[in-house]
């Protein structure tokens, strides 16, 4: 069973809180306003769900927030280490607010999240990048008040990237971004160790958060007018293996199902080796639960699959697939993708065109593979060059829009039921919301529609989006 931080630990927590309250208090009387913090994340969702615990532990103790480094006097990077594009990312920025801090000094620079739960990296940074100020790991989320007051006390760089298996904090301050939706996490870890895969390093085993506490979670999130629950875990397949009641995830479904006041439920990520029967059941008796399924193959040779200790064949993949759309005809399907693994051939590659020709997903997410140091496929050798892997890329990405698009045009006429989420983000004359389907619908509307479901007719139909228009 997991292990939770006790009590007493959480109230030293909060006695930072207080304290750190009163050097910002002193900073409003110095300056006339709140000190303000500036977050940026990298990453996944569950990433996105710790730097609302992080905002809701700084708002605790009285930060104001803003959206730019340039006018912050703490800038927090939550981190991402799945590829190296995404480090590459927080270099570059490291380097922008090198020059920031050269100007202003009291800037407080903070580092956290996956990335810095390698010690490689955290040496890096403590050589080239000796402006941060406070690094801290994916297990020392909840020290945040403690570490940062240290900071401030100190005036030198602090360091807790303690390796562990992270018990569980329940009690953290939360500031969610979102009034309509809220992440979930129902899980943390990852014991599956896929072979090109960091996340089981930087984010440690399994571990379950007890059902009562979820459940309890998604029921004050009802009763504050959220509609929409997203369950979040590396592999929701997994939930409740470690907790002594007998209880898996299509249990924990049909109980966020009866929670009243949650209109719609999704989950990721689900594994294919443990997506079954009893999971497609529940998803398709769960009147609330989204008729939308994210389903990685990562690819389609049974070579590759195996070499990347995947657990499945590509018939086995194909099959399970074949039953959701049996049980539930109006699936969205979407997955995660790689192109250019270690040992892949072209004759591998055509392997998973073939998936995508075959099960026609509505979106995929593509990587091409990025070699993460200690995993085990670090050490296999390249069969294809760098050429090679960026053409059967552009290859997938140009079968893949032709089925999306086409998939999308099946939608011009209907009428959907959307959860609207505000402006869109390409033109803010525009509103944007998503389907029970998840698809992304822009359609003009008043601003304060916001936060509610309304009908939309689509009139257009895009790769990656549709039009519309309110009825
Ligand atoms: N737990 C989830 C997703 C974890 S990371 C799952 O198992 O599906 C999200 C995606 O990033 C993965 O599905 C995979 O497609 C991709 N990914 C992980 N490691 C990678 C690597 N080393 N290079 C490129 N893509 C990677
Ligand atoms: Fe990574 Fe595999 Fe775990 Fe997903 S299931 S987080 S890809 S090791
Ligand atoms: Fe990245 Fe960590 Fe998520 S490595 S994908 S932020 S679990």
């Amino acid at each position: 069973m997991a292990e939770y931080i006790k009590k007493e630990e959480t109230e030293r927590q909060k006695e930072y809180l207080y304290k750190l309250q009163e050097i910002n208090n002193a900073f409003y009387a110095r300056h006339g306003r709140k000190p303000l913090a500036n977050t940026e994340t990298y990453g996944c969702q569950q990433n996105e769900n710790d730097t609302e615990r992080i905002r809701g532990m700084l708002s605790a103790a009285g930060f104001g927030f803003c959206d730019r480094a340039e006018d912050a006097d703490l800038v927090i990077y939550n981190t991402c280490a799945v590829r190296e594009n995404a480090e590459d990312r927080v270099y570059g920025r490291l380097g922008i607010l090198k020059h920031i801090k050269e100007q202003r000094p009291d800037l407080i620079i903070g580092l956290c999240g996956c990335m810095v739960q390698q010690e490689h990296i955290v040496e890096k940074i403590k050589q080239v990048y000796n402006h941060v100020d406070l690094i801290f790991g994916t297990h020392a989320l909840y020290k945040l008040p403690e570490l940062l007051y240290e900071v401030y006390k100190e005036g030198k760089t602090v360091i807790d990237t303690e390796s562990s298996d992270g018990a569980i904090c329940e009690d953290i301050p939360i500031l969610r971004d979102s009034d309509s939706k809220a992440w979930v996490s129902i899980m943390y870890g990852c014991n599956n160790f896929c072979t090109y895969c960091i996340v089981p390093y930087v984010r440690g085993r399994e571990r379950s958060r007890q059902p009562q506490r979820i459940l309890d979670e998604i029921k004050a999130l009802a009763e504050k007018g959220v509609s929409e629950i997203c369950l979040l875990g590396q592999n929701v397949n997994s939930y409740g293996k470690d907790l002594e009641e007998n209880i898996d995830f299509a249990d924990l479904l049909r109980m966020v199902n009866d929670v009243e006041g949650v209109r719609r439920i999704r989950f990721m990520t689900s594994h294919p080796k443990d997506f079954g029967d009893r999971l497609i059941n529940a998803m398709a008796e769960c009147t609330k639960v989204c008729h939308q399924l994210h389903l990685p193959f990562q690819a389609g040779s049974d070579r590759v699959l195996s070499e990347m200790n995947r657990k499945y064949t590509k018939a086995e993949y194909l099959e399970k697939i074949r039953r959701v759309k049996e049980k539930i005809p109006d699936i969205a399907l979407s997955t995660d993708v790689m192109v250019g693994f270690p040992t892949e051939t072209n004759e591998d590659f055509e392997d998973t065109l073939d998936v995508l020709k075959q099960v026609e997903f509505d979106t995929i997410f593509s990587f091409i593979y990025s070699r993460r140091k200690g995993t085990p496929a670090a050490k296999l050798d390249f069969v294809l060059t760098d050429e090679e892997i960026h053409k059967n890329f552009d290859r997938m990405l140009n079968v893949q829009n032709e089925i999306s698009k086409r998939k999308n045009d099946t939608c011009v006429g209907k009428v959907y039921t959307v959860l609207v989420d505000g402006a869109s983000k390409n033109n803010p004359e525009m509103l944007s919301g998503r389907t029970d389907s998840s698809k992304i619908v822009n359609f003009k509307g008043d601003a304060s529609l916001a936060g509610q479901y309304v009908d939309v007719k689509i009139t257009e139909a895009h790769t990656w989006s549709l039009n519309g228009e309110l009825v």
